[in-house]
């Protein structure tokens, strides 16, 4: 039986884009099928707890890692299936989520355009049914194939069998812990069903002068708008939004309204409705008269243009960003009796 090395006391810097220096007790890296299903077998066999880590862009962690980290690093990027306006893209769990986005771009395959530049792999995307401007990974999903942990066998899964909501899926609730995703299937057209309704998008592709549509000028006007308010992981610590956008029924939403005229909220087709909750965070602060936008305690800080972006300006701790982010949803909660939930794993 062949196993990848372990690496022992390996630290976890270049791995997490908050950029906690942690360490993993153990460290290893599979770069298929059957490296996975070795690597678990034997971190079974000796009992050792298990850490499944893909590009590290969307969890904070707080203390090392006792036990084996697994980097899910499975390539691949295939078309296996194709009709007059339809392909079926499969990528491997390990493959840069942007660079999945960037194929499809080049191949003239259409709708994944809105989700350009979001940090991760593609392995992670269905788990947190990953989102930005108008468009979810469920929206084009097929299927994904992933492993039991326990058992080692694999499994294919389809859309309803992953019960996606907002940022929600499965694989965050009852089955935590027990696969490990190890492809995923996208549905793409070939005939682009462009969706700009995100008013930032549309005012972009004009700014950029735009005339014919493309699935290259969505994505560069996408990627410009992201450039624009979001921190690069690479300059300064973070992971994207830290929070959710909470949903509060329509009657709190008009009373909200009441006290805070312009309030930003958007109606869902249930009649709820989202409350943008980097404005919520913006409107409150430490002190009286005083943001948590742009707000900083020693290196742990709240983004100076986007509210809802906690950020690592240097050498915070874990601790330091979840104390943070706790600090602002007791802000959040009292002012406007709003309660926040983070939206980044915390280990
Ligand atoms: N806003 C403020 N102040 C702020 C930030 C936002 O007032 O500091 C208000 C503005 O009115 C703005 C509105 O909130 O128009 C929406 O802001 P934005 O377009 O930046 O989107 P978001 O709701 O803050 C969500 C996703 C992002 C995604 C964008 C674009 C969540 C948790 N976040 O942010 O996803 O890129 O929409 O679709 O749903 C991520 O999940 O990591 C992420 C970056």
């Amino acid at each position: 039986m062949t196993h990848m090395e372990w690496i022992e006391n390996k630290s976890l810097l270049r791995h997490n884009t908050f950029g906690m220096d942690v360490y993993a007790r153990w460290f290893t890296e599979v770069q298929s099928e059957d490296a996975l299903r070795n690597t678990l077998a034997r971190a079974g066999d000796i009992k050792s707890p298990l850490f499944i880590l893909g590009g590290g862009s969307n969890i904070l962690f707080t203390k090392n890692v006792d036990g084996l980290v697994l980097l899910n690093a499975i390539p691949g990027m295939d078309v296996v299936q194709e009709d007059e306006q339809y392909v079926w893209v499969k990528a491997g769990a390990g493959v840069r989520w942007h660079q999945l986005v960037e194929y499809c771009i080049e191949h003239g395959y259409a709708g994944i355009e809105n989700l350009a530049l979001i940090p991760g792999n593609t392995g992670a995307a269905p788990m947190q049914n990953i989102g930005a401007y108008g468009v979810e990974i469920k929206n084009v999903f097929h299927c994904l194939t992933a492993m039991d942990v326990q058992d080692q066998l694999m499994h294919t899964m389809y859309a309803d069998d992953c019960a996606f909501g907002y940022r929600e899926s499965r694989f965050k609730r009852e089955w935590k812990n027990k696969y490990v995703i190890t492809s995923v299937t996208l549905k793409l057209n070939k005939k682009p069903d462009y969706n700009i309704s995100y008013g930032a998008i549309a005012r972009e592709l004009e700014n950029m002068g735009v005339k014919d549509l493309s699935i290259r000028a969505v994505a560069d006007a996408v990627i410009k708008i992201r450039m624009g308010k979001l921190p690069d992981p690479a300059v300064i610590g973070n992971a994207g939004s830290f929070f959710k956008n909470p949903e509060v029924s329509a009657d709190t939403f008009h009373a909200l309204q009441e006290k805070h005229q312009d309030i930003v909220g958007y109606i869902l087709e249930t009649g709820r409705v989202k409350l943008a909750a980097g404005w919520l965070i913006e409107h409150c602060g430490p002190a009286e008269g005083v943001s948590w936008k742009g707000y900083r305690k020693g290196d742990a800080g709240c983004h100076a243009l986007q509210a809802l972006v906690l950020v690592n300006h240097a050498h915070a701790s874990g601790a330091d960003i979840f104390e943070l982010s706790n600090r602002i949803i007791e802000s959040v909660q009292q002012t406007f009796g709003v309660a926040l939930e983070r939206e980044v794993n915390v280990y």
